[in-house]
């Protein structure tokens, strides 16, 4: 049974006074377990959609999905999920020590279990320091640590993380990355929307680029990444002039023997790997401008 199962699901936003906006078109998606998926997509494509009716707070105008086999319609199907929405908000008067207690005994954990990971969780977002200071005085990098904590306080087998390294500065990015490599040593799946493709492309098996509702691509990103697409030329001349060039695969041949052929060192020649960044622009610009939701 997959952790994620999407079915045709399509989500038509109506206002009284607006057109009507078509924000998913018939997606499928299935994320299997143990699986870490990069849901790319640029702004207004609908990640956050998708991830709004994952976690039960957006009903989809048709189709469905199901959280380890659960439609989620069911409030039962959000017990196994640990959720960091886009914009995360917390009670202003409480500290992130007493939140995280408190998302614990929502989750029915015992109280043994909540002192134990309520800890845990603050020291690996490196909010010990900060802990017992009421939130509303949190910056903005400490405010998406802390929800990350709580999206992992209960340890459930799912996350779903709607932009993760978001408002984080290089070493929160590089920690919420190991976090998420860590989750994916347990066996637990994580599901996490992002424009940043250097992210993907570090812990995700798989990615999945959505475009105006719409999946324009799905594919593990070793298969992306894998072919040749270029070559770092370093050629010497008699002379003793270096020349550094990129080429393309088609003009490598021809390159090398004229260099031969003038009696130059050819001093290096480094493949290129394809970027995610370049498939990603390339996906987007492909998509067909005249379909989907206006942003
Ligand atoms: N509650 C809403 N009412 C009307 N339109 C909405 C609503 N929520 C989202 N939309 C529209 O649906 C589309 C998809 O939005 P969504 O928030 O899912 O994008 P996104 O991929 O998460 O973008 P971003 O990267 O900017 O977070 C956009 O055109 C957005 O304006
Ligand atoms: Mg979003």
């Amino acid at each position: 049974m997959p952790a994620i199962e999407i079915h045709n699901l399509t989500k038509v936003f109506t206002g009284k006074k607006r057109a009507s906006l078509v924000a998913l078109q018939e997606l499928d998606l299935s994320i299997e377990k143990g699986e870490v998926f990069g849901f790319l997509g640029p702004n207004g494509a609908g990640k956050s959609t998708t991830i709004n009716i994952l976690t039960g707070q957006l009903r989809a105008t048709s189709g469905a999905a199901r959280i380890f086999g659960i439609s989620v319609a069911s409030p039962s199907a959000r017990t196994n999920i640990g959720y960091l929405p886009e914009n995360p908000a917390f009670y202003h008067f409480m500290t992130a020590r007493e939140y995280l207690r408190f998302v614990g005994r929502t989750f029915r954990m015992s109280p043994q279990e909540i002192d134990r990971e309520t800890e845990r969780v603050l020291t690996l977002l490196d909010l010990t320091a900060a802990a017992d200071r009421p939130i509303k005085g949190f910056s903005k990098g400490m405010t998406q640590r802390l929800g990350l904590a709580q999206a992992l306080v209960h340890g459930p087998d799912l996350y779903i993380l709607d932009e993760p390294m978001s408002g984080l500065d290089p070493i929160g990015r590089a920690l919420a990355k190991d976090i998420i490599v860590s989750l994916k040593k347990e066996g637990k799946t994580v599901f996490f929307s992002t424009h940043i493709t250097a992210d993907v492309e570090a812990v995700c098996d798989r990615v999945g680029i959505i475009v105006k509702g719409q999946l324009r691509a799905l594919d593990e990103v070793e298969n992306i990444m894998r072919g040749t697409e270029s070559y770092l030329l370093e050629i010497r001349s008699p002379h003793g002039d270096l020349e550094r060039k990129i080429v393309g695969k088609e003009q490598l041949s021809t390159i090398i023997l004229q260099a031969i052929r003038q009696e130059s060192t050819i001093e290096r020649i480094e493949p290129k790997r394809k970027s995610l960044e370049k498939f990603f622009l390339e996906t987007v610009n492909n998509s067909d401008a005249t379909s989907g939701p206006a942003l």
